[in-house]
């Protein structure tokens, strides 16, 4: 018997079972998911897809074509961009190059001379002493020539025309006569005599 009280007394400190109880979600955040899933569908509804970009990316399909070229129509190619992608790291953004090593294209002789020294400048490089603004260079500067016609001609007209620079615009067929001219040409110019003598 007393085995059993002991058992029943032991039973009672012992807290019951715990059990899953049915907790059902609170209505206000049923009511707050129906009520975004209605406004999502209504969103989705009412939103306008295909080509009118009324709504985000202001942009339409054609913009984002890229440009057809007209058959016979030159390509406008822009010269500062040609810059800085090809000529900034050496010559630098103000055009001051880099007192030493890269010479200077904005106010030198060579930029704003003779357009065909500047022509075959870019079209072979120099290799060699070069004297820009009284200061004497001896370094490299490799040959441009995988460039179009149309691109020398920008690049050249943009470094004759920014930081001051004002001289005369150089068109694709002056590039593409000099081109002609110094066909034979593997070398890059041996420094500045040898350009003045090539004229
Ligand atoms: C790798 C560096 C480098 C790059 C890139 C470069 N140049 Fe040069 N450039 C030189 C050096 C060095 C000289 C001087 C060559 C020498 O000392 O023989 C020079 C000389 C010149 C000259 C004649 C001297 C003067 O200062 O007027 C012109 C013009 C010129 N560069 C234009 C350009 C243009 C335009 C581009 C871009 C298409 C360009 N360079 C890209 C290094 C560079």
């Amino acid at each position: 018997m007393s085995k059993n009280k002991d058992s029943s007394e032991q039973r009672r400190r012992e807290n019951a079972d715990p059990d899953e109880n049915v907790r059902p979600l609170p209505w206000f955040l049923v009511m707050l998911l129906g009520a975004m899933a209605m406004w999502g569908a209504f969103y989705i509804y009412s939103t306008p897809s295909g080509e009118d970009s009324s709504y985000g990316d202001q942009r339409t399909v054609s913009t984002l074509r890229p440009p057809v070229p007209v058959a016979g129509a030159v390509m406008s190619v822009d010269g500062k961009q040609i810059y800085a992608s090809k000529c900034v790291a050496c010559h630098q953004a103000t055009g001051q190059g880099i007192a030493g090593v890269f010479p200077p294209l904005a106010a030198s002789e060579w930029v704003l001379g003779d357009e065909k020294i500047l022509t075959h400048i870019l079209l072979h490089g120099i290799n060699g002493a070069i004297e820009v603004k009284g200061v004497i260079y001896n370094g490299a500067m490799p040959a441009w020539n995988t460039m179009s016609d149309a691109e020398l001609a920008a690049v050249m007209t943009y470094i004759r025309s920014d930081w001051g620079n004002q001289a005369a615009a150089i068109t694709p067929d002056t590039v593409k006569a000099q081109r002609e001219a110094t066909q034979s040409r593997t070398e890059p110019y041996q420094g500045g005599q040898e350009l003045k003598a090539a004229l």
